[in-house]
């Protein structure tokens, strides 16, 4: 498992992070995205959601678990399993996991960690104080981290 970190010190240069990665990421990849609550994760959907020139605001998904936006150059699928931690019951979110040439991202991937593929790139995104947050790549294939640089 090789790994790039990045630190940002604005949501802005969050989510232009979010942003350059869209146009290189590989079709039906899936993005892991763990931290603590107000880390700064759906602010990277929604640049990844802006390199994608999809033009509808990124909610964060709590309350739907998952939302997917076909506008864009690409589908993106923004899955927060938050509240699936504890419940065992199938709800069949591997349909749209790798779907396509779609861009999966997870938050909270722990509460589905037997869905998620093995060839995904997995963001830490950790609070440093202030505006401050450490992001880190890390991924099996070392190809996909390429992209990060
Ligand atoms: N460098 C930064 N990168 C990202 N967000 C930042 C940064 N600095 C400040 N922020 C602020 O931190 C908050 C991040 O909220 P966000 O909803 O993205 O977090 P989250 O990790 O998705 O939380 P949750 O687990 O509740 O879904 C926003 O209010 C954002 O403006
Ligand atoms: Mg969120």
């Amino acid at each position: 498992m090789s790994e790039i970190i990045k630190v940002t010190k604005s949501k802005e240069e969050t989510m232009s992070l979010g942003r350059e990665l869209a146009t290189k990421l590989p079709d039906g990849i899936t993005i892991t995205l763990t931290g603590d609550l107000g880390a700064g994760k759906t602010t990277f959907v929604r640049g990844l959601a802006e390199g994608l020139h999809i033009k509808e605001v990124v909610q964060s998904p709590t309350f739907n678990i998952m939302k997917i936006y076909l506008k864009g150059d690409r589908p993106l699928i923004h899955i927060d399993a938050y509240r699936l931690a504890d419940i065992d019951t199938d709800i069949g979110l591997d349909e749209y996991i790798g779907y396509e040439t779609g861009i999966t991202v997870i938050e909270w991937p722990m509460f589905i960690s037997k869905l998620i593929p093995s060839d995904s790139i997995e963001l830490e995104i950790t609070n440093l104080g202030g505006d401050n947050r450490q992001i880190k790549f890390k991924s099996k294939d070392d190809s996909l981290l390429e992209m990060v640089k």
